[in-house]
């Protein structure tokens, strides 16, 4: 059974992924962190994040993995070097290029494959998991977006301002919306729900709830089926 979070930096998707996932005991997959790490390892090789066959070749060659909630990028442990600021702005250029797209959707099914998983990103609900059994997307506020960010980096010790987030995440979102492939954009039949005004608590109690009842018609649906 497969259930996919879509949605903007600073939805609340990642948060809410992880924890609808430890209710449910599925897994869960942060497809986002997989394009950080192409990123990173673009980033750690010298190469010119614009030169895309180079780019591609770096993705078809690494490995990544997740232990423990931990990301591994080859064998080393990349959970927070994955989250600068560099990385960030880098992962959103190369999650541009189509043939990395195609190493990592392939990644992402195969990890999916034959268990349950909540699985996180911008394109889980339109590209790589069309036929999902449940599907979310998630939006906030910009406002809302750049505050949540701007507590997570002051938690980090780094400086910054509230204005330069707005500016970076309005940039990265026009960046993800525009691409030409997969860009980011509910599914069709994706329940939306706006976080802006929600503890990560009622965020977590509505998906549960909705997960849950559908679990319980299919289950219904079954059981009728089978007695008639
Ligand atoms: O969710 P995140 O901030 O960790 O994602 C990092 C970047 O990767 C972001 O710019 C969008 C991109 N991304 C994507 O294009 N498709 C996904 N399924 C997940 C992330």
């Amino acid at each position: 059974m497969i259930v996919t979070i879509d949605g903007p930096a600073g939805s609340g998707k990642s948060t809410a992924a992880r924890g609808l996932s430890e209710r449910l005991k599925f897994e869960f997959l942060d497809t986002g962190a997989m394009y950080r790490c192409v990123a990173r390892a673009v980033i750690q090789q010298n190469i010119d994040l614009t030169d895309e066959q180079a780019v591609v070749k770096i993705s078809q060659q690494i490995t990544i993995a997740f232990s423990d909630a931990k990301v591994l990028l080859n064998g080393e442990d990349v959970s927070l070097s994955i989250r600068t600021p560099e990385v960030t702005e880098a992962a959103s250029l190369v999650a541009q290029y189509p043939a990395v797209r195609q190493e990592l959707v392939h990644l992402q099914r195969q990890a999916a494959k034959d268990i349950d998983i909540v699985s996180e990103g911008r394109d889980q609900g339109t590209v790589v998991f069309p036929d999902a059994f449940c599907k979310f997307f998630l939006v906030a506020v910009p406002q809302e977006r750049a505050r949540r960010r701007f507590e997570e980096l002051q938690a980090q010790g780094k400086t910054t301002t509230l204005s330069e987030i707005l500016q970076q995440i309005e940039e990265r979102d026009q960046r993800d919306e525009q691409r030409t492939v997969a860009p980011l954009k509910p599914a069709d039949d994706a329940i939306e729900i706006n976080t802006s005004d929600l503890t990560i608590d009622e965020v977590l109690n509505q998906l549960e709830q909705i997960v849950r009842s559908r679990i319980n018609s299919t289950t219904h649906e079954q059981d009728s089926e089978g007695n008639l």
